[in-house]
């Protein structure tokens, strides 16, 4: 009786579950998380996953997985791969120093209906990771590969290794040590054993207080500039750089002339030679032209840039039509204005600049005063004619009777 009890309960709950997992049952999770590092660059990941058994015919699955900097929850891409293990170079400048977790998860690749993604596992990865190198980068020329870094803490030792990026036991076996280290100020360096542009180098820097890995900021002396007046442009012609001759390299110039803002031209030549260009700008003769020359690799090659730009000038600045204008108009009005105020300074102070000398004006002036007083004594003298007593008119009228009547 019990028996088949529990033989209808277990029935009962074994076509729950099947129903139910048809709706959305998860996968199971992965198991048993772990991880190797097989140099400081290099990290294996493995797991372990049982398969369910009823799964539907043709379902696919696949294990999404990613890795996280749990301080400053900076996530790295995800990646899907169908084996169980991982193989990937982790770098510092990558993931930032700090502890890092990796996490997985199974999901389906199709034809799993009726199945979910699993839950997330998650392993912490630990290698002493902290930030021990600044403003690292490498000057490549064509005999040497000179690396620099300032050091986060000048006070410890350190040790440099390097090596072909890459995951495969070749490029594992590959890596080096440094051995001619040196310092200068507050930088410390080395001179590496390797063609960093023609191979893909990682740089692992390690003390006690961690270690960094990355990949170098390569960088190359700036190429030398000339420039020639052509008419009424400027031929600009510059020097191939010495390393990484199969590369294309882009060019970038950049110049401010007068007041004016700065242009910016680039110039990809198509087949590499000695000399480059030339690049044309026109020229305007009254401009002091500044020039900013910058190189970087083309795509065929690593990124490579030129360290700080080549800074040449060209030409001075001249007056402009309109300035001369300005002046001519303004320096005669300052003059006239300066000539004015010494006259009227003059004539003020004249007393104190000529003291002595007499004032012919004055002479004049005394002598026209004496004539004028002459003049006025002749007047004096003059004839004035004595006034004429005047008769009034009177006009006798006879009237018709011979009566005499007066009328005035
Ligand atoms: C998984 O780990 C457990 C212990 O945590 C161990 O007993 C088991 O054998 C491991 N399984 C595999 C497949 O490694
Ligand atoms: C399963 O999938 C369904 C539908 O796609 C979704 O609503 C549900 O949240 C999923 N469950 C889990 C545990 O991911
Ligand atoms: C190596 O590089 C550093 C920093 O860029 C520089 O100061 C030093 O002069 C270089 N040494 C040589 C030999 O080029
Ligand atoms: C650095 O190395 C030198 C010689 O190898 C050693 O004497 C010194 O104690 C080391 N310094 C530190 C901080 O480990």
């Amino acid at each position: 009786m019990t028996v088949t009890l529990e033989f209808f309960t277990f029935l009962y709950t074994a076509i729950i579950t099947v129903v139910y997992c048809q709706a959305d049952c998860p996968f199971p999770a992965p198991r048993n998380l772990s991880y190797r590092w097989m140099d400081p660059f290099t990290l294996k990941l493995s797991w372990f996953w049982e398969k369910p058994d009823n799964l539907p015919p043709g379902c696919e699955i696949s294990y999404e997985l990613n890795l996280e900097n749990t301080d400053t929850h900076r996530v790295g891409e995800t990646l899907r791969t169908e084996s169980r293990h991982f193989i990937n170079n982790c770098l510092t400048e990558e993931m930032g120093s700090g502890q890092w977790e990796f996490n997985i998860q199974v999901v389906s690749s199709g034809s799993c209906h009726g199945w979910n993604s699993s839950r997330r596992e998650n392993k912490i990865i630990n290698t002493p990771r902290a930030e021990v190198v600044k403003d690292f980068q490498c000057l490549l020329r064509s005999n040497e590969t000179n690396c620099s870094w300032i050091p986060v803490d000048p006070s410890l030792n350190w040790t440099l290794s390097y090596r072909s990026c890459g995951t495969t036991a070749e490029d594992i076996r590959s890596t080096k040590e440094c051995d001619r280290p040196y310092r200068s100020g507050k930088r410390c360096g080395c001179f590496l054993k390797v063609d960093a542009i023609a191979k893909d180098i990682c740089v692992c820097v390690k003390t006690e207080a961690g270690l960094n890995t990355f990949k170098p900021k390569l960088v190359i002396p700036p190429p030398k500039l000339s420039i020639k007046e052509s008419g009424d442009n400027l031929n600009l012609t510059w020097t191939t750089p010495d390393v990484g001759k199969y590369c294309t390299w882009k060019y970038m110039v950049c110049y401010k002339k007068c007041n004016e803002d700065k242009v910016c031209q680039t110039f990809q030549p198509i087949m590499d030679t000695e000399e480059h260009g030339p690049m044309r700008v026109p020229y305007d003769r009254s401009c002091l032209y500044e020039f900013q020359f910058n190189t970087t690799s083309g795509e065929n090659c690593v990124p490579v840039f030129s360290n700080g730009g080549a800074n040449a000038t060209y030409g001075s600045n001249k007056l402009h039509d309109g300035t001369l204008t300005v002046v001519s108009i303004v320096i005669p009005v300052i003059l006239s204005v300066c000539v004015i105020l010494s006259c009227y300074c003059f004539r003020r102070h004249r007393a104190i600049i000529c003291p002595n000398i007499p004032d012919p004006s004055a002479i004049f002036k005394e002598m026209m005063v004496n004539g004028n007083k002459e003049h006025k004594i002749a007047t004096g003298s003059l004839y004035t004619p004595v006034s004429e007593p005047v008769e009034p008119c009177k006009i006798t009228l006879l009237t018709e009777n011979g009566v005499l009547q007066q009328n005035t």
